[in-house]
């Protein structure tokens, strides 16, 4: 089901109290955490509760290939946006990297993500496991598809300077979760949203596989 916020700030303070329950609970929660516009005010509204982060430990779904000190890297994302605005230990933050063998037994020997938030994007893309992808994916290199390269060209001076490239956490990877949170704002998404959460599953429609999970919950505002 999905549940309509009336306000962005709403969405952003309901996912916010989820992280914040979960992190308050368990302090040693593993957490795996989206980029892009949608998550902004979540992370603002954790940072200014002022949490405890220093046994927390990230794993962000997805980097692009691209120089990482750039301001549109994902690294830069979320030095900006969270780690460094709170005390989370730089140690504790992964991202994903190479060999991915060893960045998916990272995740499992600290036996697997307690809470993954997500975002969505218009061609059904869940991270960067782009439309096609098969439902058993793990952490790879992915190639971008046209319409990610676009919708993602707002954050860069041209569409020619968006990485074609990207790490994605796989389907697989994101599925063995324990708790799933999927968030989309705008009426650009809810098309996608209801073909994802409402529709057939198939792997024409990455975001379709989250059916299958037993602890999901799905955030809406237009
Ligand atoms: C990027 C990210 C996805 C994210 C999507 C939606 O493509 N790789 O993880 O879900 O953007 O982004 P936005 O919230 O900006 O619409």
């Amino acid at each position: 089901m999905i549940n309509v916020l009336k306000s962005y700030n709403e969405l952003s303070s309901t996912v916010a109290d989820i992280v914040e329950t979960q992190i308050k609970e368990h302090p040693l929660s593993k957490l795996a955490l989206p980029t892009g516009s949608t998550p902004l005010g979540m992370y603002d509204e954790l940072v200014n509760r002022k949490l405890d982060w220093k046994s927390v430990i990230t794993f962000n779904l997805d980097v692009y290939l691209m120089n990482i000190n750039l301001p549109q890297s994902y690294q830069s994302y979320m030095r900006k946006n969270l780690f460094d605005r709170t005390n989370i230990y730089p140690d504790n933050s992964h991202f994903p990297f190479r060999p991915f063998s060893g960045f998916e037994d990272k995740i499992e020997g600290s036996k697997g993500i307690d809470l993954c938030i997500l975002g969505i994007g218009t061609n059904g893309h869940i991270a960067f496991n782009e439309p096609g992808s098969s439902f058993k994916t793990r952490t790879r290199v992915v190639n971008l598809s046209e319409q990610t390269i676009k919708d993602n060209s707002r954050f860069f001076d041209s569409i020619e300077d968006v990485p074609t490239q990207a790490i994605t956490m796989g389907l697989g990877t994101i599925m063995e979760s324990k708790k799933i949170i999927l968030i989309a704002s705008g009426d650009h998404k809810l098309n996608i949203l209801n073909v994802a959460m409402n529709g057939e599953v198939t792997k024409t429609v990455p975001a379709s596989i989250l059916q299958r999970h037993k602890d999901i919950e799905i955030y809406y505002c237009d």
